[in-house]
């Protein structure tokens, strides 16, 4: 399903163009966050690399995936951005001013909107006119970063220092350099929040590098130089350590699989920050396999599920069918299959299984499943009546699950 072309506007990707079934999707993601459709959903840049060089070809170029993917992880994102604020400063109301780093074309900058005035936001990225893009879209405030710390100006501390996505990236060097820089950006009651690829995710047959960080240079940018931005993967050791040289030795927590779909999150706290008792957990993930036409009329869906939080697990699976709960799957056993895409899982992933009359779900009808967890954060599963298959995988490094997927029968 490609809608190349019709989505876009002007080199971009305008939501308003997608597949209907798909915005109904976006619709109801954004509603269960009692977001702004609107306003989150402004066309993505032409040259946004996060959608159109990493989400996209993800996808196999199915825009209307990838647009969907696109929202869910910015929510994803929100749900331990939001866990953050409420437990660390009692709630975004009480933020004076926040900083997304290496904020690219403002994937997170539309979700903080929803709850921040754009005048209490800064972004930053090493793409100048992608902060300035986002300055004139969402009116925020934006500096240009460099290749270089030493480069970059900017005089102001924030609460939140939220860097998804860069540290993920660096060699040594510059891991040690921005980890510094960015650390002055933090005021005495705020924090650093920051992501890394830990050493689980290495690349087949590689092995972790004995300083703690494997540098490989390649990635999704079409223009960054690889001395400054490839595939970085760090222990929990080179982390540690590396926030300990920072002024001050401040406290941090690592939360593992904490952003995104396979990232850990850092928290590192100003002296005046309390993250003693700080948890965050990452959203349930889970995807639909496949949806089985009986005899009868009925359709039957399976697939699997994964709570990655240590000490957490998934309570049930709620089916709705147009916004209506009519019902809960059942579970089905533990999934070894599934947990060969989340190395060093902290749970066992669960397979799942439900039946739904005709009458229920008709054609064109929206299905959605709803992950709920001991965590009290809820996953999502979208897919629409009959050809279920249209969301059968759940994440960039699951793409395996595709490929399992037999659709209808
Ligand atoms: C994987 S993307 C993540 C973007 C964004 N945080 C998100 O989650 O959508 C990495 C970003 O880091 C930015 N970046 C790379 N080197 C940088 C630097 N030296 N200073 C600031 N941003 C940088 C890239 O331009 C890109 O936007």
């Amino acid at each position: 399903m490609k809608f190349w072309g019709r989505t876009q506007s002007g080199g971009g990707l305008d939501f308003d163009r997608l597949d209907p079934a798909f915005r109904g999707f976006i619709d109801a993601q954004l509603a269960l966050y009692g977001f702004d459709r609107k306003a989150f959903c402004r066309p993505i840049a032409p040259a946004d690399e996060m959608f159109f060089k990493a989400i996209l070809p993800n996808y196999e170029h199915d825009t209307n995936i990838a647009a969907f993917k696109y929202v869910e992880s910015t929510v994803r994102t929100f749900d331990a951005y939001d866990q953050v604020v409420r437990q660390v400063f009692g709630g975004f109301g009480r933020l004076e001013s926040v900083l997304d780093f290496a904020s690219g074309y403002g994937r997170l900058t539309r979700a903080l909107l929803q709850k921040v005035p754009k005048e209490r936001i800064w972004v930053s990225d090493i793409y100048a006119e992608a902060v300035a893009w986002q300055a004139r879209t969402f009116g925020v405030h934006a500096f240009p970063s460099a290749a270089a710390p030493d480069l970059v100006q900017h005089a102001r501390t924030h609460d939140v220092v939220w860097v998804g996505s860069m540290f993920s990236h660096l060699p040594a060097d510059l891991f040690h350099a921005w980890l510094g820089k960015l650390w002055s950006f933090v005021g005495p009651r705020g924090v650093l929040a920051f992501s890394v690829h830990d050493e689980t995710l290495l690349p087949e047959r590689e092995s972790i590098d004995p300083s703690g960080l494997s540098y490989f240079r390649f990635s999704e940018s079409g223009s960054l130089d690889h001395d400054i931005y490839g595939m970085s993967y760090v222990t929990q050791g080179f982390v540690g350590e590396a926030i300990s040289r920072l002024p001050g030795t401040p406290r941090h927590k690592r939360f593992f699989k904490g952003l995104y779909e396979n990232q850990d999150l850092y928290v590192v706290a100003g002296p005046e920050a309390d993250i003693s008792a700080l948890r965050v957990a990452s959203t349930p993930m889970g995807g639909i396999e496949r949806a089985a036409h009986l005899t009868n009329g009925d359709v039957e869906f399976s697939g699997w599920a994964i709570e990655r939080t240590p000490g957490e697990q998934i309570t049930g699976v709620r089916v709705h069918v147009d916004g209506a709960a009519v019902g809960v799957a059942t579970p089905e056993g533990e999934r070894p299959d599934v947990l060969q895409h989340f190395p060093r899982s902290a749970n066992p992933a669960t397979g799942w299984r439900f039946r739904l009359s005709h009458a229920l779900a008709p054609a064109g009808a929206q299905l959605r499943l709803e992950l709920d967890s001991t965590s009290g954060l809820k996953g999502q599963i979208f897919a629409r009546m009959p050809d279920a298959a249209a969301l059968t995988y759940s994440g960039w490094s699951r793409r395996a699950l595709k490929d399992q997927a037999t659709g209808l029968s």
